[in-house]
């Protein structure tokens, strides 16, 4: 079978060009202008349209086990939502609880999503914790193509790693060439002003931005960097949420670690005064680190146009708003934390970074797309629109106007946080490895023909 997208203006994180793209099979094998193609194949006229290479989202939770329940999206349905929205590879983070072992996790997350995903998909494997059994594991999970770990600063008793396993973790990482992705957050100081909170009366949803504040947050970041200094590993700060974070990755990056930063499409369009809302309605807009004052988004804006923030994400974590959230009616620390936006992460940057001059084209694709395949091992497989390269393409539709709505998406939770936010764009095709997956937006691939993503480390010195 093959593809012949006519006249788009092809663009990339260092290329815009009006032409062609063939593929054959599951690969593009040419670009150019005018390009003919055999009587068989399938001709999209792209006139008029952009074409982006297909986007990755290397931040998301499908399968969670959490704060007492699961997070709602199977890899059917999450599948379906990223390819909705233009995201045709899934990085999900595999978190093994601290009684599990690792390779026992890491079977049960691939089982998850193996013939289930209709789009590719691979794994940040979470160490959860580090004992005498866990380095082989480890070593085998890196050796079967997944080339990245992820640790947890936060969560105390559930993922969260102590100190010793944290330089563990690193020591190896760096010894493997394995980038450490980390959330960041001082998980003592979350815990103590929790209960300073609740003992003040502090219940709703509101307390939660309250317990982890800015400085908790840029704690978590400047602790994993004195351990990322001293142990050489290569580092990357998931959902980095305001300036305080970024400014102590800045100045670890200043003086020699290698450090990189992620954000997040909700915290650079909501700020706390959704999870101030009245009613529990806030309760929607609980996740850590949480949304800040607004004054931040102007900061994570720049952050991304000057390449001091890499990538953004979503942290995508569905939990429904009638049976899930209320759980932590009346006491903030058991809302399950999760704020969905795995299906509208691209048509919201879009909206609000290119539209609103905020981010050029080129940088676009690179904070949603190419940058993530160059840290994560998937370059120059994903992430661009070259000769050899998956051919996971997005024929963009920049005239595209319409509302996000929890009524109309297909992602399997009962809100939407960006409810009523108009998009202007979406993705009209989507491509998987050649076959067509959306058309008109409405999906049309297969589940089961998404593939793991074997990734060689890539961070060796
Ligand atoms: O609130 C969040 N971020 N939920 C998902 C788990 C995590 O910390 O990434
Ligand atoms: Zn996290
Ligand atoms: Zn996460």
């Amino acid at each position: 079978m093959s593809l012949l997208i006519k006249n788009g203006r092809i663009v990339t994180a260092d290329s815009d060009f009006t032409g062609d793209i063939f593929c054959e099979g599951e690969t593009i094998t040419r670009l150019g202008r005018a390009l003919d193609a055999p009587p068989n194949a399938e001709v999209i006229d792209a006139t008029g349209k952009l074409v982006f290479p297909g986007f990755i989202d290397p931040h998301v939770h499908i399968y969670l086990p959490f704060m007492g329940t699961f997070s709602k999206d199977t890899y059917e349905t999450g599948s379906k939502a990223a390819l909705v929205g233009g995201t045709t590879t899934l990085i999900e983070m595999c978190c093994p609880s601290r009684q599990d072992e690792a390779l026992a996790g890491f079977e049960l997350w691939l089982s998850q999503a193996v013939g289930k995903s209709a789009c590719d998909f691979t794994f940040h494997m979470g160490v959860t914790k580090f004992d005498d059994r866990t380095e082989p594991q480890l070593r085998e999970i890196v050796a079967r193509g997944i080339g990245s770990f992820k640790v947890f600063l936060a969560y105390k008793g559930a993922f969260g790693v102590d100190d010793t396993e944290l330089y563990r973790t690193l020591k190896l990482a760096r010894e493997l060439g394995v980038i450490v992705t980390a959330h960041c957050e001082n998980e003592t100081l979350v815990a103590e002003r929790s209960r300073e909170l609740l003992a003040a009366g502090v219940t709703g949803p509101e307390g939660h931005h309250e317990s982890r504040p800015p400085r908790v947050e840029a704690e978590g970041v400047q602790h994993l960097c004195t351990f990322a200094e001293l142990t050489g590993a290569h580092v990357y700060c998931v959902h980095t949420s305001c300036a305080e974070a970024l400014d102590a990755a800045i100045a670890a990056r200043q003086r020699g670690v290698n450090v990189w930063v992620e954000t997040l499409i909700q915290y650079l369009l909501l700020d706390k005064t959704y999870a101030e809302r009245a009613n529990f309605e806030g309760a929607k807009y609980v996740m850590s680190p949480p949304l800040r004052d607004a004054r931040n988004q102007p900061v994570l804006w720049n952050g991304l146009a000057s390449g001091l923030v890499s990538t953004v994400a979503t942290d995508h974590a569905p939990f429904d708003f009638q049976s899930q959230k209320p759980m932590g009616r009346d006491d903030f620390t058991k809302i399950p934390n999760g704020i969905p936006s795995l299906e509208d992460r691209i048509n919201l940057l879009y909206t609000h970074g290119v539209k609103q001059g905020r981010l050029d084209l080129q940088t676009f694709v690179a904070v949603a797309s190419t940058n993530a395949a160059k840290l994560f091992g998937l370059f120059p497989r994903k992430g661009t629109i070259a000769i050899g390269s998956d051919a996971d393409l997005v024929i963009y539709d920049p005239d595209y106007r319409g509302k996000l709505s929890a009524t109309t998406q297909t992602q399997a939770v009962d809100y939407n946080a960006f409810e009523g936010c108009e998009i202007e764009g979406r993705p009209s095709i989507v491509t998987v490895r050649g076959e067509v997956a959306v058309r008109d937006g409405k999906f049309v691939g297969k589940i089961g023909r998404g593939r793991l993503l074997e990734r060689a480390p890539t961070h060796g010195s």
